[in-house]
């Protein structure tokens, strides 16, 4: 018998990719998503790529209401656990909005909770996010960092609901928690069916870097070529989203091989730092496009370089990251190719 796994966000970007991890693994998926900020055709998309029958229930999770209506739509079926994705994640957008951030972040966090207790099933893997370090911490950075200073609310968010998790171990031994630390997620699958589709202006780099290479923006602007990096612009760790989904499922199989229940956090990404200009050249590398860009002032907020230490998911998950910055820039580039307007083009 598989296991069914509730997914909240699944028709999302990194949503879309872990759903065709969890199908290829055997899995039953059902996408809890209001599509707010996805599109029904990717999880279609999904179903295609994995030869899948996603069940979705489409709702809104911060909601109090859905509790009851997600109970109702999963009816009796068996629940072995849950991926919780769904959330606002625009740094710049929830300094605008802390209130609908709060509103949005914390009671889906808090509602997905109760339904795990309605339906029996203790086991969550939550989406969380470098963004929890904030200022203060040593690169490389691990999971035994003292202190957590996110510089936005979208960053506080994702640390409370780290909090709010490990504090629902610590009541109750039974609950099996896994918080993941993204780094950076670029890429998509290999198919070029699934990928980012921001909406409006990306505030992201690659997705940004996609539409230059594509004609969807004249140039880029480079947030400052002055910081103390190895060539001035800043550094981060990229991670293929195809890496990313496994890393979930590893997560996943982690929680449901313990013996009893635990919280783990856990750092994803590949350990390797890549600039801006480096991330520029690998792109035009792989696309054979010119990216026009022109430095202007760093963005604030910004920090110089991010970079994680991966150690702990190698030794808990027996996983590491396998795709390199060219196939980031690869799959990142077909998507948008055979995507020029994203889903709704
Ligand atoms: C990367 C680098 C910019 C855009 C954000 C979120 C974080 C996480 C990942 C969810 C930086 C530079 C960017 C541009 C640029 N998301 N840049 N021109 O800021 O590391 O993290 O995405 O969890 O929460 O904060 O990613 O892609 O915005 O920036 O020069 O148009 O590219 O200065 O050095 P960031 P990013």
């Amino acid at each position: 018998m598989s296991l069914h796994i509730l997914v909240t966000g699944g028709a999302g970007y990194i949503g879309s990719h872990v759903c065709v991890a969890l199908l290829e693994g055997g899995y039953q998926v059902t996408v809890i998503d209001n599509f707010s900020n996805s599109h029904p055709e990717a999880v279609a998309r999904v179903n295609k790529i994995a030869d899948g029958a996603i069940n979705v229930i489409e709702t809104d999770l911060a909601d109090e209401g859905s509790i009851d209506f997600i109970r109702k739509e999963i009816g009796g079926r068996p629940v072995h656990g849950a991926i919780h994705l769904a959330g606002l994640k625009a740094v710049g957008e929830s300094v605008a909005k802390p209130a609908l951030y709060y509103h949005t972040n914390i009671n889906s966090t808090l509602n997905l909770i109760e339904v795990m207790r309605m339906v029996g099933s203790n086991t969550v893997v939550f989406s969380s996010s470098a963004t929890v370090y904030g200022e203060g911490n040593k690169n490389p950075l691990t999971e035994t960092a003292l202190n957590y200073m996110p510089t936005n609310p979208y960053g506080r968010t994702k640390l409370y609901n780290e909090n709010i998790l490990r504090d629902l171990y610590i009541a109750d031994n039974d609950w099996r928690i896994a918080n993941l630390r993204y780094f950076n997620p670029v890429g998509a699958h290999p198919s070029g069916l699934i990928g980012e589709d921001p909406q409006g202006i990306p505030n992201n780099l690659f997705p940004y870097i996609a539409q230059v290479a594509v004609g969807r923006r004249e140039k880029l602007s480079v947030f400052g070529s002055d910081y103390p990096t190895r060539d001035g612009s800043g550094v981060r760790d990229y991670i293929h989203v195809q890496d990313l989904a496994s890393g979930h499922v590893a997560a996943l199989q982690f929680l449901h091989n313990q013996s009893a229940g635990c919280s783990a956090d856990i750092n994803l990404g590949t350990g390797k730092g890549v600039s801006v200009f480096e991330a520029i050249a690998a792109f035009e590398r792989v696309s054979s496009r010119t990216i026009p860009f022109e430095v202007t002032a760093r963005r604030p907020g910004d920090l110089a370089e991010v970079y994680a230490d991966v150690t702990l998911a190698s030794q808990l998950l027996a996983w590491q990251a396998q795709y390199d910055i060219d196939q980031m820039c690869a799959d990142h580039w077909r998507w948008q190719m055979q995507n020029p307007a994203g889903y709704t083009g």
